[in-house]
């Protein structure tokens, strides 16, 4: 996730590129470029930090001058925050620079050829990799800029929104799309280039939404001319008069960043298996993982370590790891673990699962478990943070920024690059045959579609939290995976509408919380068709003979439980260990539903932080 913004036409291309930008930095904020053509050179600035450091830099140091333009806040995938990885950049040339948001995955195999050609390399990015290949089929096919484009990103694999210009043709700007979003701002003579409508809609409301492997040659006093990538046919732009304004937009048309973020994750978890599983190969590629494989393989246990919903995340990982790895494993909170003198020593492994990267708590417990001898491995969202900088090794989710502070893409992808490593263990380990390895990556695979439709509740859900937004209390229970998914989504609804609810194993109701179930208290059940299914029943039966009000999470499909429960919301079937990525998402819609009903805010709620960076 990041935000590219190109600019040509009549006006100063530098105030539309920077303001854009600053529209756009909700989209990924870790460093932030511009590039402007003057009418003789490529006047470029960029810099580690926020648009407004760019601002400052740019202000400072190059010419503002010129009607074309491209600029890039970034939000890193490859190569840490810092002013030389940030873009955009430059081919070897000097002749060529490109803005990219995306991942290209083939891009080591790509620069290795390269340099075999001569090329350098300044950054540690993939998108490095991208300008100089263009330049190299510019060269070897002595073709233009558009052409070069399109035969270089035929040799490319992962995902792309690109906008790059020529010193040398400077009237066009060439874009291509391929599972990032970008549009094209349609003016009287003068096109606009932005990752969403937020840097243009103040221009001009006409647009045209590339489709995936589409590309378009901007031209000043031309039509737009859209391309196939893979086969060259002409597509014609379909131009979109947009009603939205700018407020909606930054938020994708979602009313929260919350509601958006719930809905990118069949996107977030792809994007994190992206380049990792290779089904077809039958292979997990984790350099983090590989590089250390002994480690792990040789490791008494592993003891992780995480705050929050991070934590849950770490639960499930613990059933994932002891059932298909049996690599014993020790979850503990990182607050409670830095403080209790705890044994661990060079034969444990220690994984730190962070969102922010930042969470104090966490940070301190890889710093006692370092200083104990033990590996220290993080799972974080933010490249170069904090943690991400002070483990030994780590595996980065590719879920984008997480604007919300209820956390809900950055859970599900944690759980899936946690997925990637257990299984990853498992067959290092002997521990799952062939078959069954196969079995589990197809099925990861089948994931991101079988959260879409998961969404496809979302109707019933507001309905449910309809019925249950004035409740004061709230249970909700699950077993064996979803245990931890009971207690996600109690904290889910604690932390937006301020409901208190409590999460348990289901099992655990008869020695207390059972006292609590009367007419006025809704329970959730997570009563999944994998896992203890008929236990899960008799517990759904108990409450029921107590008047309680049951919402079950079933198997699309289930009959059983529809006739006693009060609300079913289903999901559909896969494989038990890879349910919690399907159950949470009822949950997360359910919490954000009735925080909405109670005008709770739900993007900010009280008392909250997005990252806990003090104790
Ligand atoms: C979860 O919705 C909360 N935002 C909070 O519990 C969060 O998970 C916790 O503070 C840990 O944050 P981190 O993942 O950035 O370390
Ligand atoms: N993969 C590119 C990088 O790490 C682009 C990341 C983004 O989308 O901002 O620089």
């Amino acid at each position: 996730m990041c935000g590219i913004v190109g600019y040509i036409g009549h006006r100063d291309a530098y105030p539309i590129i920077i303001k854009g930008l600053q529209r756009l930095e909700y989209r990924g904020y870790d460093s932030a470029g511009v590039a402007l053509y003057d009418g003789t050179d490529i006047n470029l600035a960029k810099t580690k930090g926020k648009v407004e450091e760019l601002k400052g830099k740019a202000e400072s140091s190059i010419s503002l001058n010129g009607n074309l333009g491209i600029g890039h806040t970034r939000w890193a995938t490859h190569g840490v925050p810092n002013d030389v990885n940030s873009h955009p950049h430059y081919s070897n040339s000097g002749n060529l620079v490109i803005i990219h948001n995306g991942i290209i995955e083939n891009y080591e195999s790509i620069k290795k050829e390269l340099i075999k050609r001569g090329y350098s390399f300044s950054s540690d990015t993939d998108t490095e990799v991208l300008v100089n290949l263009i330049e190299e089929v510019q060269k070897t096919e002595d073709v233009k800029l558009g052409k070069a484009v399109q035969i270089a990103l035929n040799q490319v694999v992962g995902a792309y929104a690109i906008a790059v210009f020529d010193r040398k043709k400077p009237d066009e700007i060439v874009v291509a799309k391929l599972g990032s979003p970008l549009a094209i701002g349609v003016g009287d003579d003068e096109f606009f280039i932005a990752s969403d409508a937020s840097p243009f809609i103040e221009f001009t409301n006409n647009a045209v939404y590339l489709e995936d492997e589409e590309m378009a040659i901007v031209r000043l006093g031309k039509e737009i001319k859209l391309r196939k990538i893979k086969d060259d046919a002409i597509a014609y732009p379909n131009i979109m008069e947009l009603q939205m304004n700018l407020e909606e937009i930054e938020k994708g048309g979602y009313d929260h960043f919350m509601l958006k973020e719930i809905y990118e994750q069949p996107r977030a978890i792809l994007d994190t298996y992206r380049g990792r599983l290779l089904a077809d190969k039958g292979i997990i590629k984790m350099a983090g993982i590989d590089q250390h494989l002994e480690k792990f393989t040789n490791a008494n246990r592993i003891v992780i370590v995480a705050c929050g919903t991070s934590w849950h995340a770490g639960l499930v990982a613990e059933y994932i790891f002891e059932n298909l790895a049996r690599i014993p494993v020790e979850v503990e909170y990182a607050s409670e673990f830095r403080y209790r003198n705890p044994v661990i020593t060079d034969k444990d492994v220690l994984i730190a699962i962070s969102q922010s990267g930042e969470t104090a708590d966490t940070l301190a417990a890889i710093k006692l478990a370092k200083e104990k001898g033990a590996f220290v491995f993080g799972v974080c969202n933010v490249v170069g943070s904090s943690i991400a900088r002070e483990t030994h090794a780590g595996a980065y989710t590719h879920a984008g920024p997480e604007i919300g502070v209820a956390s809900t893409k950055a859970f599900t992808t944690q759980i899936t690059v946690l997925t990637l490593i257990a299984l990853k263990l498992a067959k290092e380990k002997g521990k799952l045959s062939k078959t069954e390895f196969h079995e589990y990556l197809s099925e990861l695979e089948n994931i991101p579609g079988k959260v879409e439709k998961a969404l496809e509740s979302n109707p019933l859900i507001e309905i449910i939290a309809d019925v249950y937004k004035d409740s004061t209390n709230c249970l909700y229970l699950g077993r064996g995976y979803n245990f931890p998914v009971a207690l996600e989504g109690a904290l889910k609804l604690k932390e937006i509408s301020y409901i208190h609810a409590e999460g348990y194993p289901a099992a655990e109701m008869k020695h207390g919380p059972i006292a609590l179930i009367d007419e006025q208290m809704p329970v959730i059940v997570i009563a999944t068709k994998k896992g203890h299914y008929e236990k899960v029943v008799s517990n759904i039966q108990e409450i029921k003979s107590r008047s309680g009000k049951i919402i079950a999470i079933v198997t699309e499909g289930d009959k059983q439980v529809k006739d006693l429960a009060d609300h079913v919301v289903e999901v559909p079937e896969t494989i038990e260990s890879l349910t919690p990525l399907l159950t949470t998402i009822p949950l997360q819609l359910l919490s954000y539903h009735i925080a909405v009903m109670r005008d709770c805010n739900v993007d900010q709620p009280r008392n909250l932080a997005k990252s806990v960076t003090v104790e």
